[in-house]
């Protein structure tokens, strides 16, 4: 079968903030290939949902989607997911290397943004930014007493890119900032200001504990019961990696029952949270919607270079960032 040209090709855009501050990317795609479909939605999608969009889609330029093996199964013209983000950590890799499609990320892209947010809910968080704002926009003038980070110490879970950046602004307002990663070395560490330590020691130590780890087998529900219970007592925590590495029902219990003193969280395991979830409850935590990459500089990288990977993937070229090469093992999709 003879490979299609992209004005015969359709693509499903599901990243809601794609071109949201370079429409110029709208206009790119729309003029390149034949169909442009977009998220009717706004928010990820769930696998039932993309299966009916999917069917005759040719290119995937992916939001936080649910795109598991019935997905991949129920489009046979797809060759590209194209994350527009960095984790790929909702797209079964494996079947989409057994069916040839190519999976793609956008390293980097996005690093700064969420380094800045977590430093944005951590100070929000420890001044409780919120409740005042609240309270002042009620007609009240509380007295609030607020957490001062300078001289404190902040344990970074995972030191990869993100890491490092928040690692550098930490060290810059004073605090002592500790590292556990068991895949970086202390070269890595000490030209970010951090000081490479075990998980216990870190949970006996900090403050503040910030998590920058990918979902992996090893870190799906790390903060547990047992994690929690290691903390300092009135610690805070910050959550704008992955809502897969907490077990929420017990950082529900945490906060509930003191042992932590707030939380700042940007992603959950089901996103949006359902209505009723717990920790909506709670006024000890702060709440975002997975918003950590999305700044101007951001949505523009990200989308950029989906943009850029799915439609080299579609004219028959090998993207950059192609994070299943082994698909060549198996075949790339043509037809
Ligand atoms: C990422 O890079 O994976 C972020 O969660 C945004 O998609």
């Amino acid at each position: 079968m003879a490979l299609k040209s992209l004005h015969e090709c359709c693509v499903l855009v599901t990243a809601t903030s794609f071109g949201q501050d370079d429409p110029s990317l709208h206009l790119e795609l729309e003029s390149r290939v034949g169909q442009v479909r977009y998220n009717p939605q706004r928010r990820p999608l769930k696998s039932t949902e993309l299966q009916r969009l999917i069917q005759d889609v040719d290119g995937l330029i992916a939001g936080l989607d649910e795109i598991d093996a019935a997905v991949i199964e129920s489009a046979p013209a797809l060759k590209i997911i194209a994350r527009y983000g960095v984790g790929f950590d909702r797209v079964d890799l494996p079947a989409a290397t057994r069916l040839g499609v190519m999976v793609t990320n956008t390293p980097g892209a996005n690093s700064t943004a969420v380094a800045e947010l977590t430093i944005g809910l951590l100070l929000a968080l420890a001044r409780k930014l919120c409740q005042a704002d609240g309270a002042v926009h009620n007609g009240e003038w509380p007295r609030l007493s607020g957490i001062g980070l300078h001289g404190k110490t902040a344990g970074l879970v995972g030191l990869g890119a993100i890491g490092r950046l928040v690692a550098v602004r930490l060290a810059a307002f004073g605090c002592w900032v500790l590292a556990y990663d068991p895949y970086i070395n202390s070269d890595v560490s000490i030209s970010c200001g951090a000081t490479l330590v075990s998980l216990d020691e870190l949970l006996e130590r900090s403050d503040f504990i910030s998590l920058h780890a990918p979902v992996t087998p090893d870190t799906r529900g790390l903060v547990n019961e047992g994690f929690l219970r290691k903390l300092k007592p009135g610690a805070l925590l910050i959550n704008t990696a992955r809502g897969e590495l907490i077990d929420e029902a017990d950082l529900f219990n945490a906060l509930k029952g003191g042992r932590l003193a707030g939380a700042g969280l940007d992603c959950f395991i089901q996103e949006p949270p359902a209505a009723g979830h717990p920790l909506l409850t709670l006024s000890n935590v702060l709440l975002t919607p997975h918003t950590g990459s999305h700044t101007d500089e951001a949505t523009s990288n990200m989308g950029r270079m989906a943009l850029e990977a799915c439609l080299t993937a579609l004219s028959g070229k090998r993207p950059n960032y192609l994070v299943n090469p082994a698909v060549f093992e198996y075949g790339v999709r043509i037809g």
